[in-house]
């Protein structure tokens, strides 16, 4: 695998594969694992609010017998206390990797770049690879054979929605987009999707009618409709994405059994029902704690030989 974790594309079919054993190998079996970083410290720098992100890469590098230390906004206030570039050359002489939760995807980018220790996308406005992962990994749990599977994705067609669309792209599942004219997805990773999923089976459907989005979805996922940093705009889009509310009458076009996934955290009554949050059907809680048993696997893969291992 390559040296950091910023993008599910920049991973091979096998390497999401791999990386999906490997965690529910680290799930069923983790006290295998308790030296697999023994030693080894893991920087996170947060430039947004967090609850799963934090906890889960704390407690895994925890668990795996290393240590997370969280840089919260105000302590490294990138770019402006001092340049991206110059927080990599730091860290990277006390550290062993380095999770970034960031706005901009470039400083992910570029931090990345500078950095000669792992480097792994917490989230950026772009993309949120890691919640992929784990909700891959539920979906296998939950559904078997990803091949098979249509999974609908309705709301805005944001950095969730980006990174489920390469992981589905990888896994040959098929998934249909249903958001708001002018809330699509964008056309870059659209593309990046097709070409990752050309040869795997992957399907795309991109609609602005949600009911023929969820059409015999076997899962439908959604998240909020504000992300971090669109505060100004949350008037304007609880008006806009209210047909986009995933609820029965949704559920009711999707297949008997399907589930409901959320990345959280979720605004009940807004992007999703009560109705629906609360049922049999979902499997938000297995999310998040599948957070944890992802990022477990994609830690021990790029600083499994690091320099305090070996
Ligand atoms: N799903 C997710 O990333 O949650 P947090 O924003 O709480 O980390
Ligand atoms: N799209 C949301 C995801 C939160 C985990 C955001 O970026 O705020």
């Amino acid at each position: 695998m390559n040296k950091d974790f910023i993008s599910i594309h920049d991973i091979t079919r096998y390497e999401f594969n791999e990386l999906l054993d490997v965690a529910l190998e680290i799930k069923e079996q983790p006290d295998k694992h308790r030296k697999a970083l023994k030693g080894q410290v893991l920087a996170m720098i947060f430039e947004k609010p967090s609850l799963r992100t934090r906890m889960t890469f704390e407690v895994g590098m925890y668990e795996l017998g290393g240590k997370g230390i969280y840089l919260s906004p105000a302590e490294i206030q990138l770019g402006k206390r001092e340049t991206v570039e110059d927080v990599a050359h730091n860290l990277e002489r006390w550290v062993d990797g380095i999770m970034i939760r960031t706005f901009g995807h470039d400083n992910v980018v570029r931090l990345a770049r500078a950095a000669s220790v792992p480097v792994i996308n917490g989230l950026s406005d772009l993309s949120h690879p890691c919640q992929a992962m784990a909700d891959f990994l539920t979906l296998r749990e939950h559904k078997g054979g990803l091949s098979r599977l249509k999974l609908t994705y309705v709301g805005d067609g944001n950095n969730v929605c980006h990174s489920l669309m390469l992981a589905a792209a990888k896994a040959g599942t098929k998934m249909a987009v249903g958001t708001p004219k002018g809330y699509e997805p964008r056309p870059e990773m659209v593309k990046l999707a097709l070409e990752d999923g050309k040869d795997t089976g992957f399907e795309l459907l991109l609609t602005n009618d949600p009911k023929e989005a969820a059409r015999d979805a076997d899962a439908i996922y959604t998240d909020v409709w504000t992300s971090m940093g669109q505060e100004s705009e949350k008037e304007a889009r609880t008006k806009i994405f209210a047909p986009y509310q995933v609820n029965a009458a949704l559920f009711a076009a999707a297949k008997p059994d399907a589930i409901f996934l959320h990345c959280l955290p979720a605004h009940r009554e807004e992007e999703v029902s009560t109705e629906i949050f609360e049922s049999y059907r979902s499997v938000v809680f297995d999310e998040a704690e599948n957070r944890l048993h992802a990022q477990k696997a994609i830690m021990v893969t790029l600083m499994g030989n690091g320099k305090k291992n070996g």
